[in-house]
């Protein structure tokens, strides 16, 4: 019988790991554990590449000026409001790097890098725990003296689940007025973009939110992602960034991929309705319960004793389907997992796996 991995990755989609360790190919994997959009990426983006091809003889645009002004344009913002990274995760090095603080504050459960990040930049870290009854989203104003530097997902991750906006610019009012840091993760807002908390930049100085290229479009092998925030602030961080982080290739990618709103529109339609198809299929199936995500990934729950995610996984991995066992996010425990939201084929597969294994 194939050996199976057994310990969680600290992220979903590491593809190369599991086919290695399964010895099969990539593509004999379906693999609902990274949240990338099902379409594949934009059509246009070929022709983009085989464009920035030819301009791989020169050094990247440090500034990547096309591509700031393109995302100013799509976040109706200027040029010097916007920081591009090497994938979203770039930046929030950066930040826990450049910004000094003297304590981080993660709002838990969280993406698993902004602790990595404040531990390699020898930042201290606590805590504030979010509960199921609210959906693991944010319930209550965390203490101004909990944390300088604030990370908070929203929607949040793993629960998909946003935040209250009242809530939130209480927040960061709170966050401004004792002179500390925001930064909103805003990797999945794309799904539902008219929700985007963007809109009150310019109400707080000190709030940053990030955007990621990589779930929306398509493309995490290609690592692009930005920052918005105030320009002096954005100065601040660009002036701490490596050189030449984002590629020639990634910066034509991303000027391509916000001209795609035919695929743009498509998706959302796509993810809308096939979340409502799972979430409605998985409330049939016996031992589950579902998070209320808005976004292209959900956080389920096992509710039958003795039933682990770990435990799901290792099976849902002899159907050649990878699924996220949740367990090592902080504030979880062995019984949450996380789905992507997949084709309607796909989607298909994944019930009818998942059906198999909670019958034994
Ligand atoms: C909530 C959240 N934020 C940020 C990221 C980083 O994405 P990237 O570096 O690919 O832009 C991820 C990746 O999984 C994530 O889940």
């Amino acid at each position: 019988m194939t050996k199976l991995p057994d310990q969680t990755p600290p992220h979903g989609g590491d593809v190369y790991f599991l086919a290695r360790s399964l010895g099969v190919n990539i593509g004999d994997l379906l693999d609902f554990s990274a949240n990338i959009n099902p379409l594949g990426f934009p059509p246009g983006l070929t022709g983009a590449v085989e464009e920035a091809l030819k301009e791989i003889v020169h050094y990247p645009d440090r500034r990547s000026l096309k591509l700031r002004a393109a995302l100013a344009a799509y976040h109706h913002l200027t040029g010097e409001a916007i920081l591009v990274g090497n994938g979203s995760t770039e930046l929030i090095y950066l930040v826990a790097r450049a910004l000094r603080p003297r304590r981080g504050l993660i709002v838990t459960p969280a993406f698993s890098e902004y602790e990595h990040a404040l531990n390699l930049a020898r930042v201290p870290v606590a805590f504030h725990p979010t509960g199921e009854s609210h959906n693991f989203t944010l319930a209550e104003i965390p203490e101004p003296q909990a944390g300088d530097l604030v990370f908070l997902a929203h929607p949040a991750s793993p629960s998909g689940v946003l935040l209250d906006p009242e809530l939130f610019l209480r927040v960061a009012a709170g966050v401004e007025a004792a002179g500390a840091y925001l930064l909103l993760d805003e990797a999945f807002v794309d799904f539902v973009e008219e929700a985007s908390l963007k809109i009150h930049l310019g109400r707080f100085p000190r709030l940053m939110i990030l955007r990621s290229f990589t779930k929306f479009f398509g493309i995490p092998g290609m690592r692009l992602g930005c920052l918005l925030g105030a320009p002096e602030l954005v100065a601040r961080l660009s002036g701490e960034q490596e050189p030449w982080s984002v590629n020639t290739m990634a910066q034509a990618m991303g000027v391509a991929c916000l001209a795609e709103s035919e695929y743009i529109s498509r998706t959302r339609t796509l993810i809308k309705r096939e979340r409502e198809f799972l979430l409605d299929r998985l409330a049939a199936l016996p031992g589950l319960t579902s998070f209320p995500s808005v976004v292209n990934y959900l956080l389920v729950k096992l509710t039958r004793p003795g039933m682990t995610a770990a435990a799901l996984r290792q099976q849902m991995l002899a159907h050649r389907i990878v699924i996220r066992d949740a367990s090592n996010f902080r504030g979880l425990d062995e019984r949450f997992f996380r789905i992507a939201v997949r084709g309607r084929k796909e989607n298909e597969r994944l019930l009818a796996a998942l059906e198999q294994c909670l019958r034994i």
